[in-house]
């Protein structure tokens, strides 16, 4: 079964990225010129997703602004002429991405809890979830390549990369076998393992796809984490029952709600810009001299 579907939870108060998030969502901070969720509902649509959810909290609409229409400025850049052409396209092209329907979460009461708001968008067909501060940028879209995961084992799938021992306790790990190539049988999880808890260092980075049992099962998962209801405590219920398919991506996964994550993909970014990457390579080369 193709999966149409995704929701992406942004409703996070986002106190890593204070003062920052005080106003602004971290959704919307830029990497060099698009904000981290334009790159991640781009991923959904290149990966065949039509109908997405944006959970917002009630002060996100800046997020609905900026996926929906803007006559004024596609005025003045089409009055622009060609010079303007490219970016006029860009413009218009946002508001066309996928059909973006938004819900409120009115209590930041942690990534389940946000999920679980999703219940009547997702109906009875399995979906995907992108959480909204993880940018995964790479040739492959990381949500084609659990799609096809899904098309093949059928089974509730999660996105993992392996994370450095000193930083495991910050994320998820799994208890896993490997299956074959880049996948992995996943039979249980831990959320931000203690020392000496952790299973191993994979850990789920920012996508996975379930089906709509997680909603009865998120109703009666015990507030976890942070006194905040775990999306990983629920889909671990999943692990041990049915199992869940790791797939261990490719392409490079930016933590937008991180202050090193987010320096992280405006410098590898832009030095990729076609622009002034070349410029900007040259001046980074001279600055690191100086250090
Ligand atoms: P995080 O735990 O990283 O977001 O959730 P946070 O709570 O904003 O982070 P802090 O405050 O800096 O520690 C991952 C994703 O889930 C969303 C966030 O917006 C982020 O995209 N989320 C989190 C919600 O939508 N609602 C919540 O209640 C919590």
């Amino acid at each position: 079964m193709k999966i149409k579907k995704a929701i992406i939870p942004a409703a996070g108060l986002g106190t890593r990225m204070l003062p920052a998030t005080k106003a602004m969502p971290k959704e919307m901070i830029p990497i060099v010129d698009k904000p981290a969720i334009q790159y991640i509902v781009e991923e959904a649509a290149e990966s065949g997703i039509t109908d997405i959810l944006i959970i917002i909290s009630d002060e996100k609409s800046i997020i609905e602004e900026h996926f929906s229409k803007s006559p004024e400025l596609e005025k003045k850049l089409k009055a622009g002429g060609e010079s303007k052409k490219e970016l006029l396209n860009e413009v218009i092209g946002i508001a066309n991405l996928a059909n973006i329907t938004y819900i409120k979460q009115r209590e930041q009461k942690g990534l389940g809890h946000a999920v679980l708001q999703a219940k009547d968008f997702v109906g009875n067909e399995p979906f995907v979830i992108l959480y909204g501060d993880d940018v995964i940028i790479g040739e492959d879209p990381c949500t084609a390549q659990l799609c096809r995961a899904y098309e093949k084992y059928g089974k509730g799938v999660v996105g993992i990369n392996k994370v450095s021992r000193d930083d495991i306790h910050r994320y998820s790990s799994m208890e896993l076998s490997f299956m074959c190539e880049n996948i992995y049988k996943i039979t249980d999880m831990i959320e931000k393992p203690t020392k000496g808890k952790e299973y191993s260092l994979f850990s789920i980075l920012g996508r996975c796809i379930l089906s709509p049992e997680i909603f009865d099962i998120l109703k009666h998962t015990p507030y976890g984490f942070g006194n905040e209801l775990q999306l990983t405590d629920a889909m671990r219920e999943i692990a041990i029952k049915d199992g869940l398919i790791g797939v261990d991506f490719t392409g490079k996964r930016y933590d937008m709600g991180d202050k090193l994550g987010i320096l992280q993909a405006s410098i590898e970014v832009g030095l990729k810009n076609r622009e002034f990457g070349n410029e900007f390579k040259g001046y980074l080369k001279e600055l690191v001299k100086t250090f």
